[in-house]
């Protein structure tokens, strides 16, 4: 007997330092549940830059690489595991384009165009494919893909 499964997915998202300061981590909660995600685990760090210079490894060289880590050590950050179908690009259809300035003019109702400001301070990350998620899901909740449980979630 084979049957046909669909699978859910899992993302990371982030409620970066402006998002929480303004105090969009109930508005962006709320979204994220009535569009059918539940979240798996969520944890509020305040980043310190040797662990976002690794998260964004990728970026490293460029030029807005400095600012980007200033920004993102301002301030405590929400860190979400989110599951559904489709949860990765899902939650990337649902933030909108990475300049919030430009989101509240091509993709008003999206994330971003709510609560970001600019390029830079854009309030909120989703991981961009598979590899991706499964890089950042890992790095901050090591033992979640693996199975068992970590003890510094937040109670949800
Ligand atoms: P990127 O991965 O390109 O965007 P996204 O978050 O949409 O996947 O860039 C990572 C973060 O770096 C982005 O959310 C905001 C910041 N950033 C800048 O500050 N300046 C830039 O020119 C770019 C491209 C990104
Ligand atoms: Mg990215």
């Amino acid at each position: 007997c084979r049957s046909l499964a669909i699978e859910s997915e899992l993302t990371l998202a982030i409620v970066k330092p402006d998002g929480i300061s303004g105090n969009y981590s109930s508005s962006i909660r709320n979204i994220i549940l009535q569009s059918g995600f539940t979240i798996q685990t969520q944890a509020t760090l305040h980043l310190d830059e040797h662990t976002v210079t690794t998260f964004y490894a990728e970026h490293s060289t460029k030029t807005f690489f400095p600012s980007l880590i200033k920004y993102i050590t301002s301030g405590p950050v929400l860190i979400m595991v989110l599951e559904k179908v489709n949860a990765i690009a899902d939650w990337r259809t649902l933030i909108g384009p990475t300049d919030a300035r430009k989101a509240k003019i091509t993709h008003p109702d999206s994330i971003r165009a709510m609560c970001g400001e600019d390029l830079e301070r854009n309030c909120v990350h989703g991981s961009d494919s598979r590899e991706s998620a499964a890089r950042e899901i890992s790095f901050f909740f090591p033992h979640l893909l693996s199975g068992g449980t970590t003890l510094k979630h937040d109670e949800l």
